[in-house]
């Protein structure tokens, strides 16, 4: 390729990733929530979701866990920006899906954790019953239900409607000028890669499978369950954010506060464990989904 022309793709990709970076649990979220859950995939699952993908994605699943928010601004998705998040009303730190799943008109299901359950329910009819003609798109159903299954895991993104699940709270990052929303989507991420992991994503990655196998290996069992035998319990995914949300991330993040290494320090560990559980539990949906034999109970 024509040296000048790369250069500039490479500055139209590195200017649009800033934007989008800006977006939603970030694209490094998205990318490690979705690298550990490929992780946990059984054969036929593997096998299932190399059919789907896209062919941009070259057989990685983590590669296209951010598509949804690449694409939802363009007209003719913008009916899919309310699925990234759900707000409850202001101060209530729980989470009911039928008074808080719905548009800013009132649309029923219009949320994170409808548009979960509709993704589930799409990938169900098309692998239960492959006989049966699906009008749905299952390409863009496994794109949208790992991006979500992460976005439902981000804290702020179960958060009051009135400041829009931290978006209209200004705070400092350090000396940075940002809003609490996007320090949950991204800062905290960022300062962790920088102070801890030589700025490399797969390095916080790695050390985060290396957690489940050991510190929260007891653990696993039991962000992998959904209750009352469900494919998916995106409910009960929320109702932990949005107590998240209350007794941590906006705890002491009162417009204009500076934050800095104190909320650092004691917020990350938060983080680490939602990026492993949102990993976990997209994988045993996704397992739940596409492979027919129930694994036996290892008790
Ligand atoms: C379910 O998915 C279909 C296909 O993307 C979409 O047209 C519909 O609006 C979705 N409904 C909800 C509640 O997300
Ligand atoms: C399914 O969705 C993907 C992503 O939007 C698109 O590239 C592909 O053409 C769609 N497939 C069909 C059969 O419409
Ligand atoms: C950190 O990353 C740089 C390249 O980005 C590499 O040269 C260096 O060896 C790494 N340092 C450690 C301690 O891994
Ligand atoms: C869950 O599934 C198991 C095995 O299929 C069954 O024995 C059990 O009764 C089910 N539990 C509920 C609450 O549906
Ligand atoms: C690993 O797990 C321990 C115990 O839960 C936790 O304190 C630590 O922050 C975790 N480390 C990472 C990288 O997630
Ligand atoms: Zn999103």
């Amino acid at each position: 390729m024509n040296s000048s022309l790369s250069l500039w793709l490479t500055r139209v990709l590195v200017l649009t990733q800033l934007i989008h970076g800006a977006l939603s649990w970030g694209k490094e979220g998205h990318y490690t929530v979705c690298k550990i859950a490929e992780s946990y995939f059984e054969e036929e699952t593997v096998a299932a979701v190399k059919k789907l993908l896209p062919e941009s994605a070259q057989g990685d699943l983590a590669s296209v866990c951010s598509w949804p928010d690449e694409i939802k601004h363009h007209w003719q998705w913008r009916w899919t920006s309310p699925l990234h998040y759900v707000d409850t009303p202001d101060y209530r730190c729980n989470y009911q899906y039928c008074r808080d799943c719905h548009d800013t008109h009132k649309h029923q299901d219009r949320c994170v954790t409808g548009a979960i359950f509709n993704y589930t329910m799409q990938l169900m009819s098309g692998s239960e019953n492959s006989r049966r003609i699906v009008h749905y798109n299952l390409t863009e159903a496994l794109m949208f239900l790992s991006h979500y299954i992460g976005d439902v895991h981000q804290p702020l993104h179960v958060g009051f409607l009135g400041d829009e699940g931290g978006n209209t709270i200004t705070v400092r990052w350090y000396r940075r000028k940002t809003n609490l929303h996007h320090v949950w989507d991204n800062m905290i991420i960022e300062s962790a890669l920088k102070t801890y992991y030589n700025k490399s994503l797969p390095l916080m990655i790695q050390a985060l499978q290396a957690n489940l196998t050991h510190g929260w290996s007891n653990d696993v069992p039991s962000w992998e369950s959904c209750q009352l035998n469900q494919t998916a319990c995106p409910n009960s995914y929320a109702s932990e954010s949005i107590s998240l949300a209350c007794k941590y991330a906006y705890r002491n993040a009162t417009p204009g506060t500076t934050l800095g290494d104190e909320y650092f320090l004691s917020r990350l560990p938060i983080v680490e464990k939602r990026l492993a559980q949102g990993g976990i539990r997209l994988a045993a949906t996704l397992n739940r989904i596409f492979s027919s034999q129930p694994k036996l109970a290892e008790a």
